[in-house]
């Protein structure tokens, strides 16, 4: 498990730390969720490589809600199952609905880091089979939500950050339970499961900051356990 509040670093909703929070601190949300900063910063030129491969097989779309509104998020996938939304509902797809193509393999350096946050964040033996890669623009937002689609709810999720900072919320079980406001910079990565995994969760309007390397871009992936 992770070093205890000690090493927890809290910028409650400032963005304002240029280059992101200390690498290597840890930022606790809650009893088994945390945010482990700078995990990915060693290998982000592998992660952006795999970035390009995917979004060359799968682009990124723009996706309805069930309530038939266009998420201002862009989103794809890579691994054997994908999360899609249209207006009949929220599921996990074994083929790219764009293509009829399965979704791109997951890279290898996405399996490995997703591997290593989890085992540091206390759950050992995670092996995703599902990778949701989403691509924030200046204002792009993500409302408050749970992950519930994925069958087994004893993994975690793991969330990589990578481009410009965003806030990121950690509310509590019930939509309305008052959120945690956490900035997630370049290279941050965030892992939550057992008692946390339900948590809701989300990200503020993104502000434009450009960061040197992605520019007014915000790309974040999730591995999960979905099958
Ligand atoms: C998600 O909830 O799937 C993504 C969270 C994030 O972009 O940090
Ligand atoms: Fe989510």
């Amino acid at each position: 498990m992770p070093a205890g509040p000690s090493a927890n670093l809290e910028l409650f909703g400032s963005l304002d730390a240029p280059g992101g929070a200390a690498p290597g601190a840890q930022t606790r949300m809650g009893r088994q969720a945390w945010i482990l900063r700078g995990l990915a910063l060693p290998v982000t030129d592998a992660l952006l490589r795999g970035v390009d491969e995917v979004l060359r097989q799968a682009p990124l779309r723009h996706m309805l809600t069930p309530g038939g509104r266009r998420m201002s998020v862009a989103l794809t996938n890579c691994g054997a199952l994908g999360w899609t939304s249209d207006e009949h509902g929220y599921r996990y797809t074994r083929t790219d609905p764009l293509s009829g193509n399965p979704w791109p393999a997951m890279p290898a350096a996405f399996a490995e880091l997703a591997r290593l946050a989890a085992q540091r964040a206390g759950f050992a033996g995670f092996e995703p089979d599902a990778c949701l890669l989403n691509r924030y623009e200046p204002g792009s937002r993500l409302s408050l939500h749970q992950d519930r689609n994925e069958r087994d709810m004893d993994a975690p999720i793991v969330s990589v950050s990578l481009g410009m900072a965003a806030v990121f919320l950690f509310g509590g079980h019930a939509r309305t339970d008052p959120a945690q406001r956490h900035p997630l910079f370049h290279g941050d990565v965030a892992v939550w499961g057992g008692v946390d995994r339900l948590r809701y969760h989300g990200v503020l309007p993104v502000k434009d900051r450009p960061h040197p390397v992605l520019g007014s871009r915000r790309i974040n992936f999730t591995l999960r356990k979905a099958g």
